[in-house]
């Protein structure tokens, strides 16, 4: 964003803001500037070949896609180090979308801080973190293209699995994606339906935050004219279908309390991330220490996770502080942050996969991303061979499921410990119940032997 946003000298928060927060914050602020790695992370990106890095396992093998599954114990050597590979490029395709929404909601809540006076530092910090965030996504994208493109060539990766009549795709799809992502699988609103919609959207935004005008955010302002900026993709894409995402974007752009808000669920995203760069960053330190070979990727995640401590640390001091010095939100905004909170628990963190370490949403979300893997020329099976296969990967008990149920607990407490502290929160909300009903191997199997009948009937019929 424009560094130049005018910060004003108004409204300045009531006394008790003058706290540790505030020193904590400049603080931030100067070591981030002074360390910043986004040039490293850029150079080694722009360096990275596949080849080279092709013999190395760029993390733990226990961070590998389908470890711990009867699959992946009938692999071969090289195709377990591929699918370590392909485990870091679908985790940073992941946080590449959550990181391309913390640029535009660091950009709207910006907007809020920038109306008050003594956040000059904040916003500063936000608009830096922007900035690094840019660089970050550009190196993700370019380590896992290339990467996609050795491990299943070129043409696999743009020609579908199996061929599908358009009207039988669509019908497919609305059966099978689960409806709280289905619209964004749909076909886009014309220009005309947008902007309806986007006028309905901020005549209610008007009506229910009654402070609006003196805080909107001035990066919403200046878009006025234009339709609402969403989301697609990362956290909020994955949980909520664009039209929420862009009531979302009204609400934290239209008061202090909301923009603070929104750190709760970026600080979601900032500890999901940790969950699995942090062996990353060991296994550099290791590989450094014992003078060997350091993968790209492997030094990418560790300098990325130098970076993004210090963005850790402001989520955290805004969403647990920062808010407190804001003026009391109505009821309504209670009620919305718990919603949103709730939500995103349930979406990002409600269930446990048998096949993707560290990740805590059902299986069922990803039934179409396993079969083309096991069809992809990595494996070549047939159809029948990677219906068997998800069967049994994804509907008995094995190791994978312990494996992950491990990490639940361990991000579990981390979760309940950051959001305990955040007194305007539901007791559900701050001892992340959607996170605890969904740690159950049991449940889990039931839940995917469902989607699993559904989803290989649906595949016999096309
Ligand atoms: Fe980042
Ligand atoms: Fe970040």
């Amino acid at each position: 964003m424009s560094t130049s946003i005018a910060v004003s000298v108004e409204n300045k928060p009531h006394d008790s803001a003058v706290g540790k927060h505030f020193k904590l914050i400049d603080r931030t602020y100067e070591n981030n500037i002074a360390s910043d790695y986004t040039e490293k992370i850029e150079a080694l990106g722009k360096s990275f070949d596949y080849e080279k890095n092709s013999q190395d396992y760029w993390g733990e093998r226990e961070f590998s896609t389908l470890y711990g599954t009867p699959f992946y114990e009938h692999a071969s050597e090289s195709q377990k180090r591929a699918l370590n590979h392909l485990y870091w490029v679908g985790q940073y395709n992941h946080t590449a979308n959550a990181e391309a929404n913390t640029m535009l909601y660091n950009q709207v809540t910006t907007g809020v801080f920038a109306h008050l006076g003594r956040y000059e530092k904040l916003c500063e910090e936000l608009t830096f973190e922007t900035s690094q965030e840019r660089f970050h996504i550009n190196t993700f994208q370019r380590i896992g293209l290339k990467t996609k493109i050795a491990l299943m060539g070129k043409s696999f990766l743009h020609k579908p699995v199996r061929s599908k009549k358009k009207s039988s795709q669509q019908t497919y799809l609305s059966k099978l994606i689960p409806k709280a992502v289905s619209s964004a699988f749909e076909t886009r609103w014309g220009n005309e339906s947008n902007s309806l919609q986007d006028s309905c959207l901020r005549t209610f935004n008007r009506m229910v935050h009654p402070n609006r005008d003196r805080y909107y955010s001035q990066y919403l302002s200046a878009r006025e004219g234009a339709s609402i900026p969403t989301a697609t993709g990362g956290l909020a894409g994955n949980t909520a279908s664009p039209s929420i995402i862009k009531f979302l974007t009204l609400s934290w752009g239209s008061s202090p309390f909301m923009a603070c808000h929104y750190y709760t669920m970026r600080m979601v995203a900032n500890i999901s991330l940790k969950g699995y760069e942090y062996q990353y960053y060991k296994k550099f330190r290791h590989l450094e220490r014992q003078g060997s070979y350091i993968p790209v990727p492997t030094s990418v995640s560790h300098y990325h996770l130098l970076d993004e401590a210090f963005h850790t640390t402001m989520s955290q001091v805004i969403a647990q502080d920062v808010y407190k010095d804001m003026p009391q939100p109505t009821a309504y905004e209670k009620w919305l942050a718990n919603m949103i909170v709730l939500r995103g628990q349930k979406g990002v963190m409600g269930g446990l996969s048998g096949w993707l370490p560290m990740t805590f949403r059902d299986d069922a979300f990803f039934l179409p991303t396993l079969y083309r893997l096991l069809r992809s020329p990595m494996f070549e099976l047939s159809h029948l061979d990677a219906l068997y296969w998800m069967e049994r990967c994804l509907c008995h008990e094995h190791e994978g499921f312990h494996a992950n149920l491990n990490h639940h607990q361990n991000l579990l407490g981390t979760f309940q410990r950051f959001f305990e502290p955040i007194s305007y929160l539901w007791s559900q909300c701050r001892e992340v119940k959607p996170m605890v009903v969904g740690g159950s191997i049991e449940r889990a199997i039931q839940r995917n032997s469902k989607a699993f009948k559904r989803f290989s009937m649906l595949e016999e019929q096309l």
